[in-house]
């Protein structure tokens, strides 16, 4: 299996839109535009949510004053609220129906994080076609996915619904789920818009707490936050949603720098732009508008095209068009993003849901597509020789709140989620156990706090081995849902030091929708195998690695820290003047010690400065040696190119994927750059004793950095570079310049 994915190659993403000429969709859009009244032009701005069939909905959809309904999912429905818009309008405009499906529709697959964790992008892929396929069964033609943006803060809940910390990474299964979603031709059933989301830099929240404030300097802006949305508006994503967060004070849906100046002038982007739900109007509560009628002149001239259940536009547009405070022109503009995305889904000839193939779910390939995809999420963090399990290990105590939990494994935003179709951990090791599986929860759910753990402990005693699913339920993470302390909750960890003190080996599982600050927990287990709630057919996948018919084939797509306190924490932070060499930790420090006693460089007392484990980390069941790095040049041109290329071998005795990952430092320059950063990676399976050698091609052009102006500088001088397992970066690197 190779999967390359360099630099070069997320920018040069396929445009997925119709077959049909561009032209020919333009001119059918000024031919509609022509005849359409201003009040049939406000209408199409508009997206509502749906609940059923209602006179209201229905009236209003007739009326021509409804563009898109969200979260309507049946099919019924769905037809005939388009027969009221296609058939009972005057102009027969088609409506768009949306939904979040954001890691699958009905089959459910890992979380993004988890996805992200696979650095196997033609899988993302894969599970996106599903979801889409799925979705579109039902009529869904438009979804809020992927999430692209970067999280270093693993308090903020939402970390769960994107791809983590690097945007190299971030872009490529971005890149990945668009294609996905949207295939090679978006008229074709079976296909979706996706809609690349929160534009922009939602994640970078102040402390972790969902919807704060965020300060991000043009040069972070730029180097950072900014790439994926690129590489999703390269791709041809069909649609973008601007963030509810403001940006240095100003609310991304009233930000003309974010929404024309970026996305449609630099980046030439076509796409419809849609406010998150009510961010238009939430700009008063932000202090940013004065009121509803403010709030929409600012998302207008800013370049929202359609308003998200906010009621801004509905009510105001029209006066602010005829007092002159919104342009004529700027709408039109709005209307023709909203009737392109129509023409681009092919709505306007294929309107309806074919009731003969509505509802498919489930697919054999589908439930098969959501287990690989599973194993290859789950990242095995430690492990003293105790798995794989193999064939007949004897007895197996299944315990803890994650091990039976069918709603909670598959994560947050599920929202056509069946859980009845959830096959979790403790089925699939029956399955595959039989007999030898015992089970007791000793806890009920992951908040539960009562330590009476009861008969479990005793079963634990009379076990081989204690398989531990711990975690967090999935209302505990996604929009919202923010943790300030990112430890197991409720009594988790005492369960674990109670099992572990039966003296019987414990593997502990963790289910969760972040890193969560594991420390004690990896102390007390033989093994450590985290997997990002991995979705319907997460218990066969775990059962799988855990016994060794599949190989964890995860890496770390976020660092784990070791306490909360130390978030936020990635790997591409800077040396400070400061980097740590020498540190004392809390507790060996002596009584009455002197001030500078500790050593004065950068570090937590009581946590170090290193996080439990790092970005792009994670073991598997064989071992991996990787040769020096051979450079094609040890020079370039500002213009040009290097070629590199390493040997990487399988020194175990069975077959496993590894990760190469390129990284590269640039040690001096005009503004402090970051102690590495990922520029190319590529998953490979190699078998026992084989050996690859295994390229890429680095640009200058992905060297550069910005500027305060956020202008892209590529600047001679030294630089170096790694090809390793993770971002721990081990290995010697190697030196090149830019001349
Ligand atoms: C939510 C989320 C957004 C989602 C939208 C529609 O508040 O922020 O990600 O797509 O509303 O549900």
């Amino acid at each position: 299996m190779r999967i390359t994915t360099a630099i070069a190659a997320l920018i040069l993403g396929v445009s997925a839109h119709a077959a049909k000429p561009a032209h020919d969709i333009e001119t059918r859009i000024d031919d509609l535009l022509g005849k359409m009244t201003l009040e049939e032009k406000i209408g199409q701005l508009n997206q509502y949510t749906g609940s059923g069939y209602s006179p209201d909905m229905s009236g209003r959809v007739k009326a021509g004053m409804v563009g898109s309904i969200l979260n309507e999912v049946n099919p019924e429905t769905v037809n005939a609220l388009q027969r009221d818009a296609v058939e009972n309008s005057r102009l027969g405009i088609p409506l768009v129906f949306a939904r979040d499906v954001i890691h699958g529709f009905r089959t459910i697959f890992p979380i993004p994080l988890g996805q992200g964790a696979t650095w196997n992008p033609a899988l993302v892929e894969e599970g996106s076609a599903i979801a889409a396929q799925e979705a579109s069964s039902t009529g869904i033609r438009w979804t809020f996915s992927p999430m692209v943006d970067i999280a270093r803060d693993a308090r903020w809940g939402r970390i769960a619904e994107g791809y983590g910390e690097d945007p190299v990474l971030t872009s490529a299964m971005g890149v990945a789920a668009i294609k996905g979603y949207q295939g090679d031709d978006l008229t074709k059933p079976g296909t979706m818009a996706a809609c690349v989301k929160h534009f922009a830099c939602y994640g970078a929240a102040e402390s972790g707490r969902d919807y704060n404030t965020t300060w991000v300097p043009m040069e972070l802006l730029h180097d950072v936050y900014l790439p994926p949305f690129e590489a999703g508006a390269k791709a041809g994503a069909a649609t973008f949603m601007c963030s509810f967060n403001d940006i240095n004070g100003v609310p991304s849906s009233g930000n003309p720098y974010l929404l024309r100046d970026i996305l449609r002038d630099k980046w030439q982007w076509d796409g419809l732009m849609v406010s998150d739900w009510n961010s238009i109007t939430e700009m008063i509560n932000h202090g940013f508008c004065a009121d509803r009628s403010d709030a929409a002149m600012k998302a207008a001239l800013a370049g929202v095209d359609m308003d998200m259940e906010g009621h801004a536009y509905d009510n105001n547009l029209a006066a602010l068009v005829n007092s002159g405070a919104v342009p004529m022109e700027t709408i039109d503009n709005m209307v023709r993003n909203v009737l392109r995305l129509k023409f681009r889904l092919g709505l306007f000839d294929n309107p309806y849901v074919d009731m003969a193939t509505a509802n498919r779910f489930y697919t054999p390939e589908a439930l098969d597509a959501a287990r690989r995809t599973a194993e290859e999420s789950a990242i095995l963090l430690t492990n003293s020789g105790i798995l794989p399990l193999g064939k007949r290990p004897g007895k197996i105590f299944v315990t803890g709140p994650m091990a039976d939990a069918p709603h909670d494994q598959n994560g947050t935003w599920c929202f056509d989620l069946e859980k009845s179709h959830t096959v979790t951990p403790l089925a699939a090791l029956r399955e595959k156990y039989g007999k030898a599986v015992s089970y007791s929860p000793g806890l009920t759910y992951s908040r539960d706090k009562n330590t009476d753990f009861g008969k479990a402990l005793e079963m634990a005693a009379d076990a081989d081995v204690i398989l531990y699913f711990a975690g967090e339920e999935a209302v505990l993470s996604g929009e919202a849902h923010s943790r300030a302390d990112i430890t197991l909750p409720g009594a988790q960890t005492e369960y674990l030091r109670a099992l572990a003190a039966t003296g019987k080996p414990v593997v502990t599982v963790i289910m969760a929708g972040r890193p969560l600050a594991i420390p004690e927990e990896c102390n007390l287990s033989k093994a450590v195998l985290y997997s990002f709630h991995p979705g319907t057919m997460g218990g066969p996948a775990l059962a799988n690695v855990i016994s060794g018919d599949a190989a964890p084939g995860g890496r770390l797509p976020v660092s784990i820290p070791r306490m909360s306190g130390q978030v936020p924490l990635y790997y591409a932070c800077k040396n400070t003047g400061r980097p740590t060499t020498e540190m004392t930790l809390i507790d060996d420090i002596p009584l009455e010690a002197g001030q500078t006693s500790t050593g004065c460089t950068s570090f937590f007392l009581d946590a170090g400065h290193e996080p439990l484990f790092p970005f792009g980390y994670g073991l598997g069941y064989t071992s991996f040696a990787y040769g020096t790095p051979v450079l094609s040049a040890t020079e370039m041109p500002a213009d040009g190119s290097i070629d590199i290329s390493c040997t990487v071998t399988n020194t175990g005795k069975r077959s496993g994927s590894d990760v190469v990952q390129l990284y590269v430092r640039d040690p001096v320059a005009s503004l402090a750059r970051p102690v590495k950063e990922l520029k190319a990676f590529e998953k490979i399976t190699l078998a026992p004793g084989e050996s690859r050698t295994v390229s890429f091609t680095l640009p200058a052009s992905a060297l550069a950095f910005h500027n305060a102006k956020g202008e892209a500088v590529i600047e001679a001088g030294d630089f170096l570079l790694w090809v390793d397992d993770s971002s721990a970066c081990k290995s010697k690197p190697v030196e090149f310049r830019i001349k």
